[in-house]
């Protein structure tokens, strides 16, 4: 990277020729203050003049190899003019605190939280209105209104309030006719609605794309259209003078605003709407991972916003976001009721660590390095030469991740120093970065190449892991499970005691000696247990299985542990049978007339049988449910997921016949909480579903699916069976179903790449 200045090191006027040009042509890539001596515009629009072409000392000639080195000569993404979002805009936002509740109450004391909880001091700085806030139409000069009830004196005080609290306020429109909430939209009044905000204080506006009229614009596509609107409104925001971050949501398939937005926004929505759950933080991170070559200063992938902090997910699945997050350099901006966040969850959102990852700026979006198996290596090149590097594991188990420093873009060194920037803890380490992550989990480092001398005052980098021969085991079965204890360091280690435990109802034998005089530096030790697993319990259930470590380096006596989730498994008997159409192996398990089902799949609301546009897996009886017969189970499945996916009866002629195949019904609770029941009215590819209402049920449901030739009748109850609610009553295709059909239990987590577990009990068919 540094051969391109190297030839001109005798020659600093070209040297700094060049590294003028180079802040020129990334005026918005530098910090503000840079930006201004490069003879850009600063955020106040004044316009400052270029340097000065004197001859410069030996030190600027560093800084240009330095700059140009950290620049990598790359062509700057011709990013947003406005000379705004340096760095990842930082800030909260309502929607998925409030939905349409949001008002002027909810707003200023929020803004006050961020003050009080520290959230502002580590950076967080926006307070962002979403939908909602507007009456529903213009006033007789066609200017935008504030809902009167929701803003009684308007957004200009509620603006100057946070303002004095030294914040910043943003609002949110619509590129189209109306809001998503139907609320008037900016079309055809850009620059009016520009103006109206420029005059209340806005500092960021937020604009989405929910009625666009695409009709009124012949001969264009979607794409263009969208990007003739955000231009519109870009130009109108500039044409203010005030200086409003453009942030544009236009997440649709085909939208691609990262092939688009750079010019005229600060920030674009690469993927859905986000959800409190794993699943769907999932599907953001993957939608934008990728992305990391069309994100740079002032212009970002925007993976939507963070549910840290609303309940739906698990604290190492909320830490898995927020370092997500911060490694592609996206925004962070926090949506939930931060009145209410737990200590747990403001930690997360203050972690200086993972925010200084974040706001680096060099302003870098982080490279996926590998992601074998779902488990990921990303790393983010940071300014002064350091790489953000998180080892993320996507799946159900936990695993080893390792990669190497060399591989993670680091210069080759003697030593490397390790920070993790969740325990705090500092280590040294010869090369290898590794860690044994939990399932859903992170581990984030912080990795500088350092010296041998430096390197000496550090701990050498020990990992402890776990790794079973097999991820699930039949009840009363064995499995060896291997502990190993790596020194990743350039030290060696002393008295090395390995130590293992199991729980309830295991038997366990150790393979091989526990304890190890000294363990060289580069060196691993391995110790065998086979493992059996207990006889009785749920039919399915994690068994914990935890090992121990501890050891001597030459600061004195450490100690560390690790855990590993192995599923047992009680097996399904006759006359049951299982069926398994999800895409990975599904895992399926019965005792005492309850059964479990752990299985991906993506549901069974689109065509059946599918895969991998439909797919679940069931037990079920054959030909057990007669022409008149009343099928019933009680479920519990609260793991949320994508809502196609859920878990409940489903009848079909024959569980695993494919696609087209006739008639079938399900009755099922969904992976947000709501019964459905789906059929196939036709006998083709489509089904037809109906969401019962009220919407959303907690704890175990009992599902009724009543046949009567075929008509069916689906109810549930939340109380045991001592009340019923209809669902529907549906007809399949004619022709089907005139016998027997198969009848059972079925669950697909509705993603194709994570899984979740499903229970049920008293299954009957009569
Ligand atoms: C869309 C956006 C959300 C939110 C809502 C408001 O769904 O993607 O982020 O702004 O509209 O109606």
């Amino acid at each position: 990277m540094l051969a391109p200045c190297a030839g001109l090191l005798d020659d600093p006027d070209h040297v700094l020729a060049h590294l003028e040009l180079l802040l020129q042509r990334q005026s918005i890539h530098a910090a503000p203050d840079q930006r201004a001596r490069s003879g850009a515009a600063d955020a106040a629009g004044v316009r400052h003049p270029p340097l000065r072409t004197r001859r410069r000392p030996v030190w600027l000639v560093a800084l240009c190899l330095w700059v140009t080195a950290l620049a990598g000569f790359a062509p700057a993404a011709a990013a947003e003019q406005n000379g705004l979002s340096a760095r990842p805009p930082m800030g909260w936002n309502d929607w998925y605190a409030a939905y349409c509740g949001v008002n002027a109450q909810l707003i200023e004391q929020t803004a006050q939280t961020i003050v009080s909880n520290g959230m502002k001091a580590a950076g967080y700085q926006y307070v962002n209105i979403d939908d909602c806030w507007m009456a529903p139409s213009r006033d007789s000069a066609g200017n935008l209104v504030a809902d009167p009830t929701r803003f009684p004196d308007g957004i200009k005080p509620v603006a100057d309030y946070v303002h004095n609290l030294g914040l910043k306020l943003g609002i949110y429109e619509d590129a189209g006719t109306t809001t998503c909430a139907h609320l008037p939209g900016s079309y055809g009044h850009e620059a009016q609605d520009a103006a109206t905000f420029a005059s209340w204080g806005v500092d960021y506006l937020k604009y989405d794309r929910c009625s666009i009229p695409f009709g009124d614009f012949p001969g264009q596509s979607e794409q263009q259209v969208q990007q003739t609107l955000n231009t519109r409104m870009s130009n109108a925001l500039k044409a203010t003078g005030r200086p409003i971050v453009f942030s544009i949501c236009n997440p649709d398939p085909g939208d691609d605003p990262w092939r688009w937005g750079a010019p005229i926004a600060n920030l674009w929505r690469t993927t859905p709407d986000i959800e409190d759950n794993f699943g769907s933080m999932l599907v953001n991170f993957e939608g934008t991972v990728n992305l990391f070559s069309d994100a740079g200063p002032g212009a970002w992938n925007d993976p939507d916003m963070l549910q840290i902090g609303n309940g739906g997910s698990t604290r190492p699945e909320y830490r898995t976001e927020f370092s997500l997050w911060a490694e592609m350099a996206a925004p962070l901006i926090a949506s939930t009721n931060l009145a209410a966040l737990s200590p747990q969850a403001l930690a997360i959102y203050e972690n200086a660590g993972v925010i200084a990852v974040d706001q680096d700026p060099l302003g870098k979006q982080g490279v996926p390095i590998s992601s074998q198996g779902g488990r990921w290596v990303l790393s983010k090149e940071l300014s002064g030469g350091d790489r953000a590097v998180v080892l993320f594991n996507s799946t159900d188990t936990a695993a080893t991740i390792a990669t190497r420093a060399i591989a993670v873009g680091l210069r080759a060194a003697r030593a490397y120093r390790l920070e993790d920037l969740w325990s705090n803890s500092v280590s040294e380490s010869r090369g290898p970065i590794s860690a044994f992550v939990p399932a859903h989990s992170v581990v984030m480092y912080r990795v500088a190449a350092i010296d041998r001398r430096r390197a000496r005052a550090l701990a050498p980098h020990i990992v402890l892991s776990l790794a079973a021969a097999v991820p699930q085991l039949f009840s009363g079965r064995s499995t060896i499970v291997r502990e190993t204890l790596s020194d990743d360091g350039l030290a060696p280690v002393k008295r090395v005691k390995l130590t293992f435990r199991v729980g309830l109802g295991w038997r366990i034998k150790r393979l091989g000696r526990a304890r190890v005089k000294r363990l060289a530096a580069g060196q691993r030790y391995t110790v065998a247990f086979r493992v059996t697993a207990p006889v009785s319990g749920p039919p399915s259930e994690l068994g914990g299985l935890s090992g121990g470590a501890s050891w001597d380096p030459l600061d004195g006596w450490r100690a560390t542990a690790a855990f590993l989730g192995e599923r047992v498994l009680a097996p399904v008997p006759p006359p049951y049978q299982t069926a398994d159409i999800t895409r990975q192996p599904a895992a399926f398990a019965a005792r005492d007339g309850a059964f479990a089902i752990s299985a991906r799949g993506t549901g069974v609301l689109q065509p059946w049988n599918a895969p991998p546009t439909g797919s679940y897996a069931a037990i079920y009886e054959r030909q057990r449910a007669g022409a008149s017969s009343t099928a019933q189970v009680t479920v519990s499945y609260d793991a949320a997921g994508g809502s196609a996916g859920g878990a409940g009866l489903i009848e079909r002629d024959a569980m695993t016949a494919p696609a087209g195949s006739p008639a079938g019904v399900v009755l099922f609770v969904n992976g947000a909480g709501t019964v459905v029941m789906s059929w196939n009215a036709t006998g083709g590819r489509d089904v037809d579903s109906r969401f019962a209402v009220p919407g959303v049920v907690a704890g175990p449901v009992t599902l009724r699916l009543v046949r009567s030739g075929s008509s069916y009748t689906g109810y549930y109850s939340t109380n045991g069976g001592v009340t019923w609610a209809p669902v529907d009553t549906v007809t399949v295709a004619a022709g089907a179903s005139a016998g027997n059909q198969d009848v059972g239990v079925f669950h697909a987590s509705g993603l194709p790449t994570w899984t979740t577990t499903a229970t049920f009990r008293d299954f009957s068919v009569r």
